[in-house]
């Protein structure tokens, strides 16, 4: 099923997967009042409606591509609650919730699992730290789980419990890519794109031996979060200056759609930390 408005290439050679469901909180209320990545910087201006005007875009990106778009509505006082991918992890109808690291971010965890139960999903509340999809990414039917900055590893062996499924767990080393979703693209099933840089050695060995063929990020498309990207397994949204990332996927025959988010990188987040995918199976 390819979106022949969006990509009407002959030589597309990958497919989408199912389209997805997601969750995304217009940025109403975004600004930078307070630190907690080396991106922001509170004394410096943030543009509210500028950012509002860079996410419609990348909420119409998504409705073009057919995807199923649902809405958290902000709550004020909470800026950060744009990144949507930090509010919890959805998989098999279950919500397993956040629990944010800093407490300016931990009011965001109870808001979101509010969501996810009005919504109809099973919420298994957190008992360890973890900032969902922004440390979660699902592969094919593995969990890739970070640790370093955000979430502890005891909520690795939680969200392993919770889903049943193997997690493995890696490390993130530079503050600057303090998230797995900062660092590491899922593009589909069994192909992801990384920074080496932003893991240890340990983590690096399990991610060269697990996949050999996936994507070297630049530094300099990472230094502009150009990883943060959300794939449907063609179509890949991605920041439009990460160019060289885009180059790789065209190679590859993905479909790299390039967005503009400039606004909400003052945060530290791009295209994946506005994205939480809601899977029901
Ligand atoms: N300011 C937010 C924080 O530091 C940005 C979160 C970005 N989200 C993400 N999934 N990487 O928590």
């Amino acid at each position: 099923m390819t979106n022949t408005l969006i990509d009407s290439s002959p030589s597309a050679t990958t497919q989408p997967k199912q389209t997805p469901t997601i969750l995304m909180c217009r940025p109403e209320h975004f600004t930078v009042s307070y630190r907690i990545n080396p991106w922001m910087h509170p004394e410096d201006p943030t543009d509210t409606s500028l950012a509002l005007k860079q996410w419609t875009v990348l909420y119409e990106t998504y409705r073009d591509l057919g995807f199923t778009i649902k809405l958290i509505d902000p709550i004020p006082g909470l800026p950060d609650m744009v990144y949507a991918a930090n509010g919890g992890f959805v998989l098999d109808g279950i919500a397993y919730g956040a629990k944010f690291h800093y407490p300016e971010r931990q009011p965001e965890g109870p808001a979101y699992m509010e969501w996810f139960a009005a919504n109809g999903y099973e919420v298994a509340e957190p008992e360890e730290t973890n900032e969902g999809e922004g440390d979660f990414l699902l592969v094919g039917d593995v969990i890739l789980a970070a640790s370093g900055f955000r979430s502890d590893t005891s909520s690795h062996q939680e969200i392993a419990r919770v889903y049943n499924r193997d997690v493995i767990s890696l490390q993130l080393v530079n503050p600057s890519f303090y998230h797995l979703d900062t660092a590491l693209a899922v593009i589909d099933s069994d192909t992801i794109a990384y920074l080496p840089s932003a893991f240890d050695e340990a983590s690096l060995e399990i991610l060269r031996t697990r996949y050999p063929d996936a994507i070297i990020a630049t530094e300099e498309d990472a230094a502009i979060l150009g990883l943060n990207s959300f794939s449907d397994g063609h179509n890949v949204v991605i920041a439009e200056k990460a160019v060289t990332f885009a180059r790789d996927l065209r190679e590859r025959g993905y479909n790299p759609i390039g967005v503009d988010l400039s606004e909400l990188l003052l945060g530290g987040g791009g295209v994946k930390c506005c994205t939480l995918e809601l899977r029901s199976s």
